[in-house]
């Protein structure tokens, strides 16, 4: 029996769940979305070619499987028509298979404009520059703009006008950059509305009549556990909340309709912005964990920092997720380093702080690494001693079961354990 399961990133993202996700969604009849936005970037590798996903859910590249971008994603509908219009050559039916919350706020090109201003001032914490931190603050700061305000035209243009007038004052003397024209966003938001109308749903109904109707749904996280609003390393973090809960609140739905989470954490750690991260290698391994992973955002292209695997940060995320079992991916990059280091704790406390992540000094283990190229194994028979070892150690020092390895960018390219 097939159960509703979230997806969810044990790191800061990056951990390779668009490609779990896609691996998974053949067995599911709905894959929803339920936080952030375009900020993210999800590859799936399908019939050879890299597709990369920002808004829509991932898996939707697998038969009649429905994709939902839920009430508590923010949408900006540009770069959401792009996207489907890149889908529609790997699928010319997909726009009938995908539901966008009415409930979802809008990203607005002020929101946009104010993210890469503040980016460049001593505000930036690295963000995406996509303006998702500035919509979530609208939408919390009750003048946000939602979907379904698309369709009532007259009160649309009234709050637009209201919204780009505090704006434009914003923009202007704090900022000291050019107003927008409020007549230019409107039209421009008009057109996607026709654009976006046949896909506009209530994304409490379709996916809570999936999960009464007895139909399996899988729910897919963005970002990661230490990206999380409240719980992640603040105020270097997104502005959702990343972790398991989110998903009944961000599809209308009950908390318990999630019935079990599976985690994804990468065989090592990255972060790509700004942030405390105790284990970055800014030295030989740092640099070749980024060459050999490919480790440069699908978002934003920015070379991602890389490290270590940091037991304590992924128990710390498992434990907030309610995690049991994870996918440990991108195993294969670690091939060809002779000891492997991993963070086993931390010299002041073996516990994950994220209030105190600026001080935390890692304790290493080092265990022998394999040299084998392991991209072709698909039997976890066939994977060398030592990288079974490296994943036994990972799973003794976490307690959390690793359930399958990634040991590449192919959909198949996947060993369960
Ligand atoms: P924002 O979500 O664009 O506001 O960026 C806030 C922080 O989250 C920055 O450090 C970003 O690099 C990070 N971030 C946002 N989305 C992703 C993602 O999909 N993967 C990895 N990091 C992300």
């Amino acid at each position: 029996m097939i159960m509703n399961l979230a997806i969810v990133g044990l790191q800061w993202g990056d951990e390779g769940k668009g490609k779990i996700v896609d691996y998974l969604a053949r067995n599911f009849d709905v894959n929803a979305r339920y936080q952030g936005g375009s900020n993210a970037g999800h590859t799936v590798r399908y019939k050879g070619e890299k597709v990369i996903f920002h808004q829509v859910p991932c898996g939707v590249l697998n038969g009649n499987i429905q994709g939902v971008i839920g009430g508590g994603c923010v949408l900006d509908p540009k770069i959401l028509l792009e996207e489907i219009q890149n889908l529609t050559t790997y699928d010319p039916a997909i726009k009938d298979r995908i539901r966008i919350s009415k409930f979802c706020h809008l990203i607005m090109p002020y929101h946009i404009l104010i993210d890469e201003i503040r980016e460049g001032s001593k505000q930036a914490i690295g963000t995406t520059k996509k303006g998702i931190g500035v919509a979530y603050e609208d939408k919390y700061g009750r003048t946000g703009l939602r979907v379904g305000d698309l369709y009532n035209v007259e009160s649309f243009e009234k709050k637009l006008s209201i919204n780009i007038s505090r704006k434009n004052l914003i923009l202007m003397d704090v900022y000291h950059a050019e107003p927008l024209s409020d007549n230019e966003i409107f039209d421009l938001y008009m057109g996607y509305a026709e654009e976006l109308r046949s896909m506009v749903a209530d994304d409490t109904k379709i996916v809570g009549e999936a999960i009464d109707a007895g139909k399996n749904v899988l729910f897919e996280g963005a970002q990661g556990a230490m990206l999380d609003i409240d719980y992640g390393t603040y105020p270097y973090v997104t502005s959702s909340h990343t972790v398991a809960s989110s998903v009944g609140i961000g599809l209308g739905i009950p908390p318990y309709s999630v019935e079990s989470v599976l985690g994804v954490a990468k065989a090592y750690t990255t972060r790509v912005g700004q942030g405390p991260f105790p284990t970055e290698d800014s030295g030989e391994l740092g640099k070749l964990l980024r060459e050999s992973g490919a480790e440069f955002g699908s978002t934003t292209g920015r070379p991602r920092r890389c490290g270590p695997f940091d037991v304590a940060l992924v128990k710390y995320a498992a434990r907030i997720n309610g995690v049991k079992e994870m996918v440990l991916t991108k195993l294969d990059v670690l091939a060809g380093i002779d000891k492997i280091r991993i963070a086993v704790g931390y010299e002041s406390n073996d516990e994950m702080d994220p209030f105190a992540t600026e001080q935390l000094v890692p304790k290493y283990i080092e265990v022998p690494g394999f040299a084998e190229d392991i991209s072709g194994v698909r039997s976890s028979g066939d994977l060398p001693d030592n990288a079974l070892n490296y994943i036994n150690v990972i799973e003794e020092h976490t307690g959390i079961k690793v359930s399958h390895v990634s040991v590449g960018p192919e959909r198949d390219a996947i060993v369960k354990m």
